[in-house]
């Protein structure tokens, strides 16, 4: 029997989520795939900082060490920003393994093109815990997609502005000490300026964009607000009116192309999304058949991300590579003369 081999590349919050729910659910995994799953790698900026159990497991800061590994089956990133992810994924690409990555911004700068990519090397990209962590939007889309034209998507998308946001109201403290306690928590970025201003949710967005309406709207003309002017004064103030301020993506596409806006805003409690505190997350999808679906769960975090990748990792085995193949579940395109390999 063959094992299955994965590199970690990053070892913070998620990468550690990973690692750790891949060595706790080793019989769950072989159970389902009928393999071993062994991270054969990790990836880390400082090797000095970091200790793994397993000995077996190759420790390095150098990516080449990474694509030298005798046995390479998947490769997982969860890196901050677009580089040095996007090349690192590339490489892995040439080498033959297929692809999960959980990092959004690179995603919604350089998705189509890995898309592309992968499908030129004939392996698989998995992208589920770039929105929403632990919730299967990206899954529950594409099933949709089967028969359904999405219409509006709606959602909160960014835990930490929720957590946030839910903190400062139920604990009456200040911006600053709600924003250090999603930190401590790992729900924040190690800069937390993408959370707190809206960039995080934006590429989120984008990406869901992508595989809802096959195409994302210019990003110049959508409107981009942040959570950090908002001071608990305010949301005293908003209470007082009933009104909750939630931090919302909307994207809907129209005869005029897609309007999308990623803002806070003011929800009173008949809205879907007015309930949705701490680190939630929600996504509410109006489909044209089958109506308004709304998805609510843990949106960042380590196990829930975690969760997410795992789900691809899955996914991608178990398939033996045709489901993400079948041309009718691809909408992750541009040019319809290309073919993505998509998850
Ligand atoms: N910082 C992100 C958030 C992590 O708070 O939603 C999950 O993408």
């Amino acid at each position: 029997m063959t094992d299955i081999h994965i590199a970690l590349l990053g070892f913070g919050t998620v990468g550690k989520g990973v690692y750790e729910t891949i060595q706790t659910h080793q019989t769950r995994l072989k159970a389902i795939l009928g393999k071993n799953v062994k991270v054969a790698g990790v990836l880390v900026t400082d090797v000095e900082k970091h200790q793994l159990q397993d000995d077996g497991v190759l420790l390095t800061s150098n990516f080449e060490d990474i694509l030298n590994l005798p046995k390479l089956d998947i490769v997982i990133e969860a890196i901050i920003g677009k580089e040095p992810g996007f090349s690192y994924l590339k490489k892995s690409i040439e080498r033959g393994c297929h692809i999960i990555t959980a990092n959004k911004e690179m995603f919604a700068y350089h998705g189509n093109e890995l898309l592309e990519y992968a499908s030129r090397f004939n392996v698989a990209c998995g992208f589920e815990a770039t929105v929403a962590g632990g919730i299967p939007a990206i899954q529950t889309i594409r099933t949709l997609l089967n028969v359904n034209k999405i219409e509006r998507i709606e959602g909160i998308v960014n835990g930490t502005s929720n957590y946030i946001l839910s903190k400062m109201r139920d604990e009456e403290v200040a911006f600053q000490t709600a924003l250090q306690a999603a930190q401590e928590l790992g729900y924040a970025e190690a800069d937390p300026t993408n959370d707190i201003e809206g960039y995080d949710a934006f590429y989120k967005a984008m990406v869901l964009s992508q595989i809802a309406f096959g195409e994302q709207p210019e990003w110049q003309r959508v409107t981009r607000k942040g959570i950090s002017a908002i001071s608990h004064s305010h949301i005293q103030l908003f209470s007082e009116w009933g009104l909750r301020v939630k931090h919302v993506i909307s994207l809907e596409k129209g005869p005029r192309g897609i309007r999308c806006s990623v803002k806070p805003v003011l929800v009173g409690p008949s809205h879907p999304l007015y309930s949705v505190d701490g680190v939630q997350n929600a996504i509410s999808i109006d489909a044209d058949i089958v109506g308004n679906i709304t998805l609510q769960g843990p949106g960042a975090g380590k196990f829930p991300t975690a969760s997410a990748i795992v789900e691809d990792l899955i996914q991608l085995n178990a398939s033996q590579g045709s489901y993400f193949k079948q041309e009718e579940n691809v909408r992750f395109k541009k040019d319809p003369q290309v073919q993505w390999v998509i998850l």
